[in-house]
């Protein structure tokens, strides 16, 4: 049997130099799937406000909604470490609001670990859930809460921005996080902040030098959303699901779909069953009590 992933896990990958692997997901059939594929931890990121909601930010994502996802994932994973995603305001207001709702994703949610975003400035929040026991993942360079500040754009191009995303990752290192997510940062950046980190770095459109890479499971699948620069479409899985709902359609219409084969039938009790079946009289309108308000069917039979 293979053993669970956890944070420390995910340190010792670091430490024998193998390569650590995160994807999303946010039900029970595709982390079913994703963990029998052996990837060392799935996220229930707040992305699924845009690949599962349709939202164009992930800022309207609520800690229901991550609890709701999270539960399935949950229930589906038995391998990797399951990692669920702090949504916008769950975690800023403060320290102890941010415990309770972290507690809350380990304990209602099944979730083993947390994410949240930002760097020096929520290294206080950090180290509180790190010293109940709920180990705590970071998330810097290109931060989809912040989109209204900082937009979709890479981080850390300039001097001065690469030098405040190496103290930030400093700054969650030493509050005891067990791993960085690093979106968004020019190749060498984030090379070097992996150098320099004990704790390992996963990226997503960082380069190959990070200790692990993470992709959104929907953009790496091909279901819906452009051409990410970020990205490599693995599969093109909303095609397949668009020609097979295009196959369905003209086979019922074309009286291909269901076929003998797709029914049971009656054998020797046909004539009985249909005898009986065919005895039945409408009891509507008469069925309908006078003054009771009932209505009967509003999209058939007689009112
Ligand atoms: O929400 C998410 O899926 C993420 C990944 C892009 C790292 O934060």
């Amino acid at each position: 049997m293979t053993k669970r992933m956890t944070a420390r896990g995910l340190m010792e990958r670091k430490e024998r130099g193998e390569k650590i692997t995160m994807l999303t997901a946010y039900d029970y059939p595709t982390a079913r799937i994703i963990d029998a594929a052996g990837v060392d931890a799935i996220l229930v990121g707040d992305s699924l406000g845009n690949v599962v909601q349709g939202q164009a930010t992930t800022l309207s994502v609520t800690l229901e909604d991550i609890l709701y996802h999270t539960r399935m994932v949950a229930r589906a994973v038995d391998q990797a470490l399951v990692v669920a995603d702090m949504p916008f305001l769950t975690y800023q207001v403060s320290p102890e609001e941010a415990l309770r709702n972290a507690g809350r994703l380990m304990q209602d949610g099944g979730a083993q670990s947390v994410k949240l975003e930002g760097g020096t400035e929520v290294a206080p929040t950090v180290r509180r859930l790190v010293e109940v026991g709920i180990p705590v993942i970071g998330h810097i360079g290109l931060t989809p809460q912040s989109v209204h500040a900082l937009g979709f754009r890479v981080q850390g191009r300039t001097a001065e921005a690469a030098a405040r995303l190496m103290e930030s990752a400093f700054a969650l290192e030493d509050a005891g996080a067990c791993a960085i997510v690093m979106e968004l940062l020019p190749a060498e950046v984030s090379a070097e902040i992996s150098r320099r980190l004990k704790v390992p770095t996963i990226g997503i459109g960082s380069g190959g030098g990070c200790d692990g890479q993470v992709l959104v499971l929907h953009d790496m699948l091909g279901i819906g959303g452009g051409v990410l620069r970020h990205n490599r479409r693995y599969a093109e899985i909303g095609q397949a699901i668009k020609d097979a709902a295009v196959s369905y359609a003209h086979d019922v219409r074309e009286g291909a779909f269901p076929g003998p084969e797709h029914a049971t039938t009656l054998g020797d009790a046909e004539a009985d069953v249909l005898a009986a079946v065919r005895r039945v009289e409408r009891r509507h309108p008469e069925g309908v009590r006078e003054g009771s308000g009932e209505v009967g069917n509003p999209y058939g039979g007689p009112r």
